[in-house]
């Protein structure tokens, strides 16, 4: 989609929101798959309301992307824009066990922040690409952790009430890969209650997750983690594996060799190619295990 109202080009710049036209999404996301669209970047999170409320009056159609890795775009020109947080400098503040981070800022670099300063707990997400906003909305986790169990607070514009509200985390649900926020809350800002460790060990547990990681899942090729979620005591990636799927493919669309259910990106895979690939799997373990498997990928392609 593309805004060319001068009107709504003076309101952005009035707020401090810089538009970028044209913008592939392919280029924005780890799996190097998405159409082309308008991009604005949200420099001050007090904006927010009055830009939602500018975009909706004009009809005008917008997402969230957080450091897009673990979404699936769809191809072509998209219906709608994408707005941004831009990340700022500090994005993580320290007081005791407290770190108030950024939503825009890195999750690997805010977990490696920590460490330095002696707080440790997050050590299983330090090979998770992406923001700490899209990693608390999804409630990302790894090798017995997830980020849920740390959150105090969070900051978010909330589409219902259409503000900037801060909430405690005992008002948010943190479930398996999923969270109590609306699917149009936007996420600002987290206060995260970590426990003091010394550097070195935490390093230490860094290490081994990183080792644990690097020896099962394709981390230099283009993927968005985990396509499904794993069913209540079962593995999504086991059953794939069992079914001999690993390398199946449509155009470059491929189940991993590494990982089964990692599906990655091997040339120039289209969005129609991946939701061809992930049916196919799915129907697939559906026929032999009589699981319905749930994804974990976000898909905007509607
Ligand atoms: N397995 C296979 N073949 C495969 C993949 C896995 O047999 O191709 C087996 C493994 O040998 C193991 C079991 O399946 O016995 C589980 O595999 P793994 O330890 O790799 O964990 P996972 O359940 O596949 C989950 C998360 C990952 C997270 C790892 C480590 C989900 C959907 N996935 O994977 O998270 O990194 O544990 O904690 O919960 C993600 O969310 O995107 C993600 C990658």
């Amino acid at each position: 989609m593309r805004i060319n109202d001068t009107k709504l080009l003076e309101s952005f710049s009035q707020l401090d929101v810089e538009l970028r036209q044209g913008v592939a999404l392919a280029e924005m996301t780890s799996l190097g798959i998405g159409g082309t669209t308008d991009l604005l970047r949200i420099k001050k999170h007090e904006s927010i309301p009055e830009l939602l409320d500018l975009l909706d009056f004009n009809h005008v159609l917008h997402r969230f992307l957080g450091g897009g890795s673990n979404l699936l775009v769809g191809d072509g020109e998209l219906s709608w824009v994408v707005l941004q947080l831009v990340r700022s400098e500090p994005d993580v503040a320290l007081e005791g066990n407290f770190a108030r981070v950024d939503a825009a800022a890195d999750l690997g670099r805010t977990v490696t922040y920590c460490a330095k300063n002696n707080l440790g707990g997050m050590e299983g997400l330090i090979g998770v690409p992406g923001t700490v906003g899209g990693a608390l909305r999804m409630n990302a986790g790894a090798y017995g952790m997830q980020i849920g169990s740390y959150v105090r607070e969070v900051k978010l514009y909330r589409a219902a009430d259409r503000r900037i509200e801060i909430i405690r985390g005992s008002q948010i649900s943190f479930e398996y890969r999923h969270t109590s926020f609306a699917p149009d809350d936007m996420m600002l800002a987290v206060t995260l209650e970590l426990p003091s460790k010394p550097f070195n060990e935490i390093l230490q547990g860094i290490r081994i997750c990183n080792e644990k990681r690097r020896s099962s899942q394709p981390l230099g090729q283009k993927s968005a983690g985990c396509i499904f979620k794993n069913p209540p005591g079962a593995s999504a990636g086991r059953m794939i594996d069992e079914l001999g799927l690993k390398g199946h493919s449509i155009g470059d669309a491929h189940v991993s060799d590494r990982h089964a259910n990692f599906f990655v990106n091997t040339g120039h895979a289209s969005a129609k190619d991946m939701l061809t690939l992930i049916a196919d799997v799915g129907d697939r373990v559906k026929n032999a295990f009589g699981v319905m498997l749930e994804k974990e990928v976000v898909v905007w392609n509607a």
